[in-house]
């Protein structure tokens, strides 16, 4: 018997870094794994990966950062499965910025993508969790989410609100045997730290205890003990993965 053996678990931002890591990790662990994400030709490939090697996975196409495309794409799934065992809120952006410079364009797409996204998924799978009588929910937010990050001003508040939104929905759901946790990696080598360049990555590195970066497949094995019975008496928890950044 496999960890995820006839679960379904659908992953947004399920095409690239994290994600995908996670999404491949699941499917290896027996789960039927909902990818979604805009990149069509990306969702494609790891869902033959995923089914090269005898797994189960869908892609759906969806721009988290639209209520409309959540509403159609929610709407599908209902009508494909009557239970999505786990969900994994992924999907993110980290574009920089300062109060001073980042406009209120730029925050709210920040906003609608990480923060609204993540309310939007919850606010869906939580109803179908509690006709289930049991559900699973992972939101990754980010080391930035619990102490200050320079430059990353929009960044770093829309994962604060994501780690409380999970405390929160902890507080209220944990009584209906639906656990909702927060996975925080810090730096990780995916396509959203590729702006750095190989200089700039040597210099982060120097700043966390580990004296490195983690690799998507170190985080996606976190997502997977949270997403596991492994994890059964964890229950509104912010997990940090961070090689230590936020211990000193
Ligand atoms: N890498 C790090 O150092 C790090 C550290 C802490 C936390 N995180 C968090 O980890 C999560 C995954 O990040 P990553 O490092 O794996 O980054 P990544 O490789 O850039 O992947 C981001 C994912 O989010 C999806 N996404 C972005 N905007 C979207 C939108 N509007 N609609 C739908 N999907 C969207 C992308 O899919 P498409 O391109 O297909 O739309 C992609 O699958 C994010 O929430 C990020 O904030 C990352």
């Amino acid at each position: 018997m496999k960890k995820l053996d006839n679960k379904v678990v659908l992953i947004t931002g399920g095409t690239s870094g994290i994600g995908e890591a996670t999404a491949l990790l699941c499917a290896e662990h027996g789960a039927k794994v909902l990818l979604l994400g805009r990149n069509q030709e990306k969702g494609a490939s790891i869902v033959k990966l995923i089914e090269d090697v005898g797994g189960k996975a869908k892609f759906f196409a969806c721009d988290v950062g639209s209520l409309e495309e959540i509403h159609r794409v929610t709407e599908i799934i209902d009508r494909e499965f009557a239970v999505v065992d786990v969900l994994i809120n992924s999907a993110g952006i980290a574009p920089g910025g300062t109060i001073e410079t980042l406009s209120y364009e730029l925050w709210d797409e920040i906003f609608n993508v990480n923060v609204r996204g993540t309310f939007a998924f919850c606010k869906w799978v939580v109803p179908k969790m509690r006709a289930h009588g049991q559900g699973n929910i992972i939101n990754v937010a980010s080391t930035c989410g619990s102490v200050g990050a320079n430059g990353l001003h929009g960044y770093s508040s829309s994962k604060g609100a994501v780690t409380l939104l999970t405390k929160s929905m902890a507080a209220d759901y944990s009584k209906e045997n639906i656990r909702v946790n927060c996975l925080s990696p810090g730096a990780t080598l995916t396509p959203m730290m590729d702006e750095l360049g190989a200089e700039g990555l040597q210099e982060f590195a120097k700043m966390i205890p580990a004296q490195r970066m983690a690799n998507p497949e170190e985080i996606a094995k976190v997502a997977l003990f949270l997403a596991s019975d492994d994890s059964s008496f964890i229950f509104g928890a912010n997990i940090m993965a961070d090689g230590g950044f936020t211990a000193i």
